[in-house]
């Protein structure tokens, strides 16, 4: 089978695609057809080594898949052979409260990755798809999906009626933008071009900022919330940006730190925390149990996530070449045949 390696640092370049022997399933585990696996952030950042990985040897990348049930080992009793399946991004994080073990052994770091034509994983680490979707769209859900659902529904706890800030129109904000809507929320969401503001109108939004030609973002979101603020920001910017999410975000209202496209860094002085009593909280992707809960919200509100290109497994590096290019909007992915 087809199997794409990289060691960290190596960067694009450094994606290496080979053939390998594939092993028959053992006890709890289901191999899977892999169809498609999209690109996340942190993917760019592990073949560019600034994301903290396992193995020293190059390994197989890649943080999410969709496919289908190839077979079971002995004692699966969840998923049978033709079963269309997401892979769960913390193959130990079934559910409950995050704890070191839970976390360990995140896909595509040196352990388990998807880039590859099957995978073998354990039943434990699939969650069924959504059946509208088809597999590039399902594969969207363990990563981006999951991470945009645990802010805005577990540790934003966002109502109808609610506001909601996006920034940029990458993966986890368009994902957030869909599932906002869905909920009924208020969205605004910022982005550097027109032209993809234009999109994110088109699926919801209602109030547009280009972040660029309006650097002070966070006093347009006051004038557009009457001087309040939104209810929650999902903060993926990072240095050039949280400082003014913190000011974007109502008394009482929280800032979800997600990422860092703009560069790491940036500070948060105690001072505009305090004044305002306003919340800040870290998000890492999500539990098995939410990807679950996910899947049946997007099944409910025939949800379609935003695939902006589905690239062939075989051209990996232009996918990752692409993405890192940031003209994508939503989410890039690879499709297996
Ligand atoms: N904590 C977690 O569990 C978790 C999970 C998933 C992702 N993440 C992190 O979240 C971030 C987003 O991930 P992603 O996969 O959605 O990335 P992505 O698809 O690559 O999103 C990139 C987008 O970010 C926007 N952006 C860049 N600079 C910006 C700025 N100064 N202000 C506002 N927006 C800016 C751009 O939008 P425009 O082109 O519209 O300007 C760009 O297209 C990354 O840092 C990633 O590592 C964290």
């Amino acid at each position: 089978m087809k199997t794409w390696r990289v060691a960290a640092g190596a960067r694009i370049d450094g994606l290496t695609l080979g053939e390998e022997a594939a092993a028959p399933p053992g006890p709890g585990q289901v191999r899977v057809r892999v169809r498609a696996a999209s690109l996340n952030y942190r993917d760019l950042m592990i073949v560019n080594g600034n994301y903290p990985v396992s193995s020293q040897a190059p390994f197989v990348p890649g943080s999410d898949a969709a496919g289908e049930v190839l077979a079971t080992g002995n004692g699966v009793t969840r998923f049978k052979v033709g079963d269309r399946v997401a892979t769960s991004f913390f193959p130990n994080w079934v559910e409950g409260n995050m704890t070191v073990a839970k976390i360990t052994g995140a896909l595509g770091a040196g352990d388990l990755g998807t880039l590859a034509e099957e995978i073998l994983i354990s039943e434990q680490a699939l969650v069924k798809c959504p059946a509208h979707l088809d597999f590039a769209q399902a594969a969207t859900l363990p990563c981006a999906g999951t991470t945009a659902w645990h802010a805005l529904f577990e540790a934003g706890r966002i109502k109808p009626g609610s506001t909601v800030l996006l920034l940029g129109t990458g993966g986890v904000s368009i994902w957030a933008l869909q599932l906002a809507k869905a909920a009924g929320a208020r969205v605004i969401i910022t982005s550097s071009s027109d032209a993809k503001l234009e999109k994110a109108r088109a699926l919801g939004a209602d109030a547009v900022i280009n972040y660029t030609q309006v650097p002070e973002w966070a006093a347009e979101v006051l004038r557009l919330t009457g001087g309040e603020g939104a209810d929650l920001v999902l903060e993926v910017g990072g240095a050039k940006t949280v400082e003014q999410s913190v000011a974007a975000v109502r008394m009482q209202g929280m800032v979800v730190i997600i990422g860092a496209v703009s560069g790491p860094g940036g500070a948060i002085a105690p001072r505009s925390l305090i004044v305002g009593a306003k919340r800040v909280q870290g998000v890492f992707v999500g539990s098995r149990q939410m990807h679950e809960d996910l899947a049946r919200f997007v099944e409910l509100a025939q949800i379609k996530p935003v695939v902006d290109r589905v690239f062939a497994a075989a051209d990996a590096p232009d996918a990752y070449r692409y993405f890192e290019a940031g003209r994508h909007f939503g989410k890039v992915a690879l499709g297996f045949g």
